[in-house]
């Protein structure tokens, strides 16, 4: 989704602000663009398409100057275009704005705009901040971004320049992150930190509410009162290696094979062998406060509530607690059961998107307690919520997520053997767990090892138009989460269901053009979905089978067929879900599909 970066210190800044930029590709975008203070005015450079279009632009007619802001925008309002790439500008051309989020009350701040003369460009939402700050400013910037934003309604991460009162940038937020990169002597602002990682380790995260005001000399922090405060300086601990791809092809596949170290980062200093239980700093809750919870609701969007659900068994089998899985998109325009009793849990990789972040506030409102599963250290639900768990599995980049899942999911189990073992699981049960836990690191690495008999799969199938994903139990969130990744990188309609709900309609679609995915590892459930297989294979679809162990039952059933190791069916999903996210990996790149950047797609999805 939008990303900002600006920069304003002694070096030149376009190249800064490219650099920047590149590395907020991965966010998805539509169309590009920098402002930059060149010493006799602002002059902005945007256009529509990759950032390297606007780079050739740059290097035909560059643009010097010290202090600059730069935006990819994800069209919301208004076609990617070139007039309505940002920085918008405003009439007099004295301010540039950058500005992720968006402003609901921009129709009658048009019309109130319009009337007293200012003409718009764009079909953008932002151009109306620009107008407004111009019509506000009366020689300071941050004063007139100030009086601007009281009027404006909707959400916002803006960075702001002027040609009048030059060498500062003026950032504020509300509902979309922003923090502040500090150099020597220099200063950047960034609404993710991988943007600026290359120059810098010490943040400040801005909070709704907060603008800041950044030049050469140092930065401040004020609220909207014009009220000076004091933050934190935090540092990220990440390195570049991490947000570049090491040899790899995509940043997808490279995730993929990291996945062995990413699971033992989640697990890593949190077992507790002999008691058959874990240990987990981040909750700020004491035993009695988590046995004091009647319920738990578990919220989130995308691949993340695929984890959530895969938690929700595991919570139920094992610590006998109700549990519900909520699409964060509607729990909170619902009136859901939710008190001082409940638990809320929390699940976002990004730890910003949009109806995540405002489910778990619903939640609070109601009074429950919130626990963060977060990947982004400092994000907003990690600052957010009442307590957490990271799950360490280092930045995301490849838009269709991959190892935050499996690390999503070793981080409910960690969450589950404490609880289970507080509500009656016995010890036996949690060290059996544990050891199984112990392996999966190497389990992974023997399915990664394996790569090539999945790219095989994929030649043969790149081709359809359609896929189905079967899964009972544990693995039908594994089916859900294995049709997901197809479909956002391939762009092959897939969909999964839990596989006896296939004779309830989609058995219709059978035929022998449709391959069907079944994760068919010997679980409580195998003899079932073997009954499924036949279903299928009644109707000649075309079978492709993870498996996990030679099975007579399926003898002659499969078409293809890739054996992951035994486990517990528990543990199943995060070993099943590797050879899917390896098939929808190699059918799209065979297909000729962008894997990193997805169309449409945006990594972090900040808007509503
Ligand atoms: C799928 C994917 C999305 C995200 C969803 C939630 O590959 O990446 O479905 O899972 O947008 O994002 P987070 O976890 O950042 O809240």
């Amino acid at each position: 989704m939008c990303g900002i970066v600006g920069y304003v210190g002694p070096k030149i800044a376009t190249p800064l602000l490219l650099e920047g930029l590149k590395r907020l590709e991965y966010r998805g975008y539509d169309s590009a663009g920098v402002a930059i203070m060149n010493g006799a005015g602002v002059e902005t450079v945007k256009e529509a398409g990759k950032i390297a279009k606007l780079e050739l632009l740059l290097d035909a007619t560059p643009v010097t100057g010290t202090t600059g802001i730069a935006h990819t925008r994800w069209a919301t309002h208004g076609p990617p275009n070139q007039v309505n790439a940002h920085p918008h500008m405003s009439q007099d051309g004295s301010v540039a704005v950058v500005h992720n989020g968006i402003i609901e009350n921009a129709t009658v701040l048009k019309q109130m705009l319009q009337g007293r003369g200012y003409v718009f460009r764009s079909d953008t939402d932002t151009e109306v901040l620009a107008h407004l700050i111009e019509e506000c400013f009366d020689g300071n910037l941050e004063d007139a971004v100030l009086e601007a934003l009281l009027q404006v309604e909707g959400t916002y991460g803006i960075a702001v320049i002027s040609s009048v009162d030059t060498h500062k940038i003026v950032a504020a937020r509300k509902g979309s992150p922003l923090l502040l990169g500090l150099g020597e002597n220099e200063y950047f602002i960034a609404s993710d930190v991988s943007a600026i990682l290359a120059h810098t380790r010490q943040v400040v995260y801005l909070e709704d509410g907060e603008m800041a005001v950044l030049d050469a000399g140092g930065y401040r922090v004020i609220d909207m009162d014009a009220v000076e405060i004091t933050k934190n300086v935090a540092h990220i601990d990440w390195d570049l290696a991490q947000i570049e791809r090491g040899g790899f092809s995509h940043f997808m596949l490279k995730e993929i094979f990291e996945q062995p170290q990413t699971v033992e980062q989640t697990m890593r200093g949190r077992l507790l062998d002999d008691e058959g239980t874990s240990k987990l700093g981040g909750l700020n809750l004491s035993d009695e406060e988590l046995l004091s919870f009647t319920n738990i609701v578990i919220t989130a969007c995308g691949t993340s509530w695929h984890s959530a659900l895969i938690g929700e068994h595991m919570l139920e089998e094992l610590a006998r607690i109700p549990v519900e899985v909520e699409y964060a998109s509607e729990f909170r325009y619902r009136n859901p059961v939710v008190d001082e009793k409940t638990l809320c849990i929390v699940i976002s990789q990004s730890g910003e998107t949009a109806d995540t972040l405002a489910a778990m506030r619903e939640a609070k409102r109601r009074g429950a307690r919130t626990l963060g599963i977060v990947n982004s250290v400092g994000s907003t639900i990690a600052r957010e919520s009442d307590g957490g768990i990271y799950i360490h599995a280092g930045p995301e980049i490849g838009v269709a997520s991959t190892k935050a899942f499996t690390s999503q999911v070793v981080a409910l189990l960690l969450f589950t053997l404490k609880l289970g073992r507080l509500r009656g699981m016995s010890q036996e049960r949690g060290q059996e767990i544990i050891a199984g836990m112990r392996a999966l690191p190497q389990h992974i690495q023997t399915i990664l090892d394996r790569a090539q008999e999945i790219e095989d799969i994929a030649e043969e199938y790149k081709r359809a138009s359609n896929f189905l994903y079967l899964g009972r139990g544990y693995n039908f969130p594994v089916a859900l989460e294995g049709a997901l990744k197809l479909k956002e990188i391939s762009y092959i309609h897939a969909e999964g269901y839990p596989a006896a709900e296939m004779k309830h309609g989609p058995i219709a679609l059978i035929d022998e053009m449709m391959p069907v995915v079944f994760i068919a590892t010997h679980d409580a459930v195998f003899e079932k979905i073997t009954s499924n297989v036949h279903e299928v294979k009644a109707r000649k679809g075309r079978v492709i089978a993870v498996t996990s162990r030679d099975e007579d039952a399926l003898e002659g059933l499969l078409d293809y067929e890739f054996r992951v190791p035994e486990t517990s069916d528990l543990l199943m999903p995060i070993l099943a879900s590797v050879p899917l996210q390896l098939l929808a990996y190699y059918i799209a790149v065979k297909r000729g599909a962008n894997v990193d950047q997805p169309r449409n797609l945006a990594k972090s999805v900040t808007v509503e």
